[in-house]
């Protein structure tokens, strides 16, 4: 399928933007040229999942689509039993609330926004246990993703291990700049939770694109196949959660997936609640199947080739141009580093919300701030997060875009580093309570 797009004058961009608050997230998708904003759901299904959205079996319950997306998230990713979601919050939700308790701490590599806010929603606390490197963008670690298990083990020494429910991987990690972790990392991971009684959970959204890493940079996995790596990674773990609208290469879905009889079964009752049914968790049986026929596609090593590289192609373009990215270039996304693109915009005036305006205004094309504007408040004390990572993400959805797509985007971030004392701070002026960056509305700083 072809979809048109459409070309904007920098005057038309300018009301669109001030309309939309600076903020990306509220602009009109009709009113962007090339939308990088995020890989979510934006994917272009193929002949097959198109052709499967026609056998959708739409029973309330028992849909025949359901159990092939069982088998199929079985055959893949390896855990026994599935509920279905209709996106990874609904996953995380689910999870969240049966296994989290008041005063607990849930341990990650890198908090993501969704998954942290479902933590404390429950009554839990994020503690970031991620190797130094992650938050340094220029340190050339090949998997930044790694959980420091020093880091890890003083956590539970000094809460005890009841404290903690489990451990929350990701792979790749989203904030981080779609760094990958290490096989042997994860290993390890398992080996000390379990060994404290610990259960681990994947937040699988992007773990075929963290086993390209794997399969390219960890000894030992050159020769192995995507699907066999995906199957050992995920072995090290006891549940998943999943958001099935990146890997998947569906426009909505998701699962909760785990070796866990108990938590199944709780899971399947409570997502009767928040969800719908568990033969079908929010979505339809015609979804079902095309997330079932995504996975069997997204496993394939041509096309994650492909499409990192395509992301690869992206960052090196940046990179010969001297301009500020995190590297190395990560999975899903090409990160500019928004502190070394306006050194002069203090952190508090949000320069990564600025610079994804500065590259709207300039070409049409959207991004996403990843920065304190993301990172929001701390729960407790209310004070602003400024973390050390403050970006922009110019995200590219599976199979959509061209190169040559890639070259537009290239010459408008060039045009706007090479205008990169022209730009000022923003103010907010509206502020969400929850997940602010989706609607906070801002106005330059004068
Ligand atoms: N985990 C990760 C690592 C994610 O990137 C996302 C979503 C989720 C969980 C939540 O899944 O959106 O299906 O409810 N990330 C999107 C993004 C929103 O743009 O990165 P969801």
């Amino acid at each position: 399928m072809v979809e048109p797009i459409r070309m904007t004058t920098r005057a038309d961009r300018k009301k669109f933007i001030v309309e939309a608050g600076y903020n990306t997230f509220l602009l009109r998708s009709e009113d962007v040229y090339i939308d990088l904003l995020t890989d979510s759901g934006t994917n272009a299904m193929s002949d097959r999942q198109w052709a499967g959205m026609m056998l959708g079996d739409e029973a309330y319950a028992g849909s025949r689509n359901f159990y092939k997306l069982w088998e199929t998230v079985t055959q893949y990713y390896g855990y026994k039993y599935l509920v279905p979601t209709h996106q990874g919050r609904g996953a995380e939700h689910i999870l969240s609330q049966i296994m989290i308790h008041p005063g607990d701490l849930v341990p990650g590599n890198m908090y993501f926004t969704t998954t942290r806010l479902h933590q404390e929603l429950a009554g839990g606390t994020f503690v970031d246990v991620i190797i130094d490197e992650a938050h340094d963008p220029a340190n050339l670690h090949p998997f930044k993703g790694n959980v420091d298990l020093a880091k890890l083990e003083r956590v539970i020494r000094e809460s005890g291990p009841r404290k903690v429910p489990y451990v929350c991987i990701a792979g790749t990690v989203n904030m981080a700049g779609g760094q990958p972790q290490s096989m042997e990392n994860m290993r390890a991971v398992s080996e000390l939770c379990h060994r404290e009684g610990i259960s681990v959970v994947l937040d699988a959204t992007r773990a075929i694109e963290n086993c390209y890493f794997i399969q390219q940079c960890e000894p030992g996995y050159e020769s192995k196949k995507i699907a066999e790596i995906l199957k050992e990674y995920c072995s090290y773990t006891d549940t998943c959660t999943m958001s099935a609208k990146k890997d998947a290469l569906v426009n909505i879905g998701g699962w909760l997936a785990t070796n866990q009889q108990g938590l199944f079964e709780e899971a399947r009752n409570l997502v009767v609640v928040f969800e719908g049914l568990h033969t079908y968790g929010g979505l339809a049986g015609r979804d079902m199947e095309a997330m079932a026929r995504g996975i069997v596609e997204s496993v394939q090593d041509d096309h994650i080739r492909a499409r990192i590289g395509q992301v690869e192609y992206l960052g090196n373009h940046l990179l010969d141009w001297g301009i500020p990215i995190v590297r190395p270039v990560g999975g899903h996304a090409v990160f500019l580093d928004a502190k070394g693109f306006y050194p002069h915009i203090p952190q508090s005036q949000y320069p990564a919300q600025s610079l994804a305006c500065s590259i709207y205004l300039d070409s049409g094309v959207r991004t996403m701030e990843r920065g304190a504007v993301s990172a929001g408040r701390d729960a407790k004390t209310g004070q602003e997060h400024f973390p050390e990572l403050e970006l922009v993400r110019i995200t590219l959805p599976r199979r959509v875009y061209t190169q040559a797509h890639m070259d537009v985007v290239a010459e408008s971030v060039l045009e706007v580093y090479e205008n990169r004392e022209k730009a000022r701070g923003l103010r907010m002026t509206y502020e969400p309570k929850y997940l602010r960056f989706f609607q906070a509305r801002f106005e330059p700083v004068k």
